[in-house]
């Protein structure tokens, strides 16, 4: 493959840090965003090829134009964008607070609609670029105790859908990963969070989450790298939302 120049977000640990490592061992060049530089500059020291940390916070509008600032002074325009930072908040509808709510949109939604619309000028005019949004099957489906995150993420692979349909034809491909119960930190906290509430041990709660996949097992975090791979190399697959589930939700 042509080496690249790829943002991705989130990329201290977890999901975003795999991503990373996966498209560094394919000869791309790396820039690597989280809040904490310390997460960045551990994933960054393990990457195979030329790697950038761009610190920041991507709820800030401020943060969208300092990051592809330092990646385009680098190494120029920002071909392969990963927007993958995100989290969930769990609480019953009914004691859902605005902050949580809001947070939720900032975060897993606004935050991407940014950072598209910062990057697809450059990719249409290069005729060249790949946009992958880490969504969840909370974008096909909701669930209990999750509206905020399952609202913001629906809403996300609104915006994938209507990108690609806007940018097919112009070389950009626009497409969301949607996984289901990953074994990251993210899910540790999860886990912790069902056992403090129910009462279950940190076993009973992450069995839980497991039975939820139906090949019986947390997806691994480089099942997901696998499918933004997919999506990076093929000029034919734009406007997606690809279930990496184990099976759970059919469409
Ligand atoms: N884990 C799952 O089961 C699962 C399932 C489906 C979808 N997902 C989605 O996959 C993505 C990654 O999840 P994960 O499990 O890898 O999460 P994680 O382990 O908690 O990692 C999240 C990453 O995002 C960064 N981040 C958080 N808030 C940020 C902000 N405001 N600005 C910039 N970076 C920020 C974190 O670093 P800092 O804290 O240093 O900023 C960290 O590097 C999320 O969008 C999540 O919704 C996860």
């Amino acid at each position: 493959m042509t080496a690249r120049t790829c943002l991705v977000t989130g990329a201290g640990r977890g999901i975003g840090g795999v991503i990373a490592a996966r498209l560094s061992a394919d000869g791309h060049r790396v820039a690597l965003n989280a809040r904490g530089r310390e997460g960045l500059e551990a994933v960054a020291g393990t990457l195979p090829g030329p790697s950038l940390a761009v610190p920041g916070d991507v709820t800030d509008p401020a943060a969208v134009d300092e990051v592809f600032g330092a990646v385009e002074r680098e190494w120029g325009p920002v071909e392969v964008l990963v927007l993958n930072a995100g989290t969930g908040v769990s609480a019953p509808l009914a004691r859902t607070t605005d902050e949580d709510w809001q947070h939720m949109l900032d975060l897993n939604l606004t935050a991407p609609f940014r950072f598209l619309r910062r990057a697809v000028p450059a990719m249409t005019e290069r005729g060249w670029g790949r946009v992958v949004v880490i969504a969840s099957v909370a974008a096909k489906r909701g669930a209990p105790y999750i509206s905020a995150y399952a609202a913001a993420k629906h809403g996300v692979l609104g915006l994938v859908r209507s990108a690609a349909a806007e940018l097919a034809g112009t070389g950009v491909t626009v497409n969301a990963i949607c996984p289901g119960y990953v074994d990251t930190p993210m899910t540790g906290h999860t886990v912790a969070g069902i056992a403090a509430k129910t009462g279950r041990t940190e076993e009973q709660a992450r069995a839980a989450l497991v039975r939820q996949q139906p090949i019986g097992r947390l997806i691994t975090t480089g099942e997901v790298a696998d499918a933004v791979d997919l999506c990076v190399r093929s000029a034919a697959i734009t406007g997606q939302g690809i279930n990496v589930d184990g099976g759970a939700v059919q469409s």
